[in-house]
C-alpha cells in the first residue's frame, strides 16, 4: 500500500518522536512487524475478554508521552479491520489528540455534547479512511473534573455499550492529575501503557498499584518503544502485550 508520507517503520521504532497522528502505521504497513506486534495485542485482550465483558477499556499511562494515543488509534484500526464496531472518545480534555488523528476540527466534541450544545449525531463522528467512529474532546473546558463525573457522560457511555463492541478511552496519563482515576470510574479496565526506559520500573509499579488499590481492572500493560536491539525483547516486540500481574523488567 502507498504511504501517506515519508514517515517509516524505521523511525516510529527506533523512538524518533514523529508528530503526524494521521499516520496509523498499521493502515499504512499492514505487513509490518509492528502490526504482528498489534495483532497479537488483540489476541491478548479477546483472552481476556473471554466474557465479553470488556467493552469500555481505557488507556492510560504513568507519564505524559508514553505513547497512549498512537496505541489507542492503531488498535482502534485494526479492531475495526476485524469487523469489531469501534468507538473512541478523547477522554484527554487537557492534551487532546484525537482531531489529529482523524484529521478532524476539535469541536462538536464531548464537552459540547454535555454542557447540551449539540446533540448525541452531532458529536459522533465517522472517519471513512479509518472505518470507525470517534468523539473529539470538544471546547477546552477549565471544569474538567466536573465533565469527567458528569452523569451525563455516564449515559453516554451506557448509551454507547448499547451499540459498539468496544468503546475506547483515550485519557491523561496517571502521575500529574486526577483525571485517568475519574475516568476509571466508568471504564471495565485500563491498559496500561509503558514506554521502555521511561518511568521508572518502582513508579510504574506505584501507579499500577494505585488504581488496584482504588478497586481499578488493570487488564494488562502494553510495553511500547522498545528498543529492538535490545536482546530482552528481541524482533518483532516493538509492542508487547503483559497481563499485569506478570513482573516484567521495564
Ligand atoms: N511505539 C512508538 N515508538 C516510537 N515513538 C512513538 C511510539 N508511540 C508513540 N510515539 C511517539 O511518541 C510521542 C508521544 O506519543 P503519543 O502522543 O501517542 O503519547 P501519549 O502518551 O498519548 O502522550 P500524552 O501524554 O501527551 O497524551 C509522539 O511523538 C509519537 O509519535
Ligand atoms: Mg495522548
Amino acid at each position: 500500500m502507498a504511504k501517506k508520507n515519508n514517515f517509516s517503520i524505521d523511525r516510529l521504532i527506533n523512538g524518533e518522536r514523529v508528530e503526524k497522528y494521521d499516520y496509523i502505521i498499521t493502515q499504512q504497513d499492514p505487513l509490518s512487524f509492528v502490526t504482528e506486534s498489534f495483532q497479537k495485542v488483540i489476541i491478548n485482550l479477546d483472552y481476556a475478554n473471554v466474557d465479553k465483558n470488556l467493552k469500555v477499556i481505557q488507556f492510560t499511562s504513568t507519564l505524559p508521552s508514553e505513547g497512549k494515543s498512537t496505541f489507542v488509534s492503531n488498535l482502534s484500526y485494526l479492531l475495526g479491520q476485524r469487523g469489531k464496531k469501534v468507538i473512541v472518545i478523547d477522554l484527554d480534555l487537557r492534551k487532546p489528540k484525537m482531531n489529529r488523528v482523524f484529521n478532524a476540527p476539535n469541536k462538536n466534541g464531548l464537552t459540547d455534547y454535555l454542557s447540551g450544545k449539540i446533540t448525541l449525531d452531532k458529536a459522533i463522528n465517522h472517519s471513512d479512511d479509518l472505518g470507525i467512529d470517534f468523539i473529539t474532546a470538544g471546547e477546552k473546558t477549565s471544569a474538567i473534573i466536573n465533565v469527567l463525573e458528569a452523569q451525563k457522560l455516564k449515559d453516554l457511555i451506557s448509551n454507547l455499550r448499547e451499540t459498539y463492541d468496544y468503546v475506547l478511552l483515550d485519557t491523561p496519563p496517571v502521575i500529574a492529575v486526577s483525571d485517568a482515576l475519574y475516568i476509571s470510574k466508568i471504564a471495565d479496565g485500563i491498559i496500561f501503557i509503558v514506554a521502555q526506559g521511561k518511568a521508572k520500573k518502582t513508579v510504574v509499579k506505584d501507579a499500577i498499584s494505585s488504581l488496584k488499590n482504588h478497586g481499578v481492572n488493570v487488564i494488562g500493560m502494553v510495553l511500547t518503544q522498545v528498543d529492538l536491539k535490545s536482546s530482552a525483547y528481541g524482533y518483532g516486540q516493538s509492542y508487547s502485550y503483559y497481563s499485569s500481574d506478570e513482573d516484567r523488567d521495564l
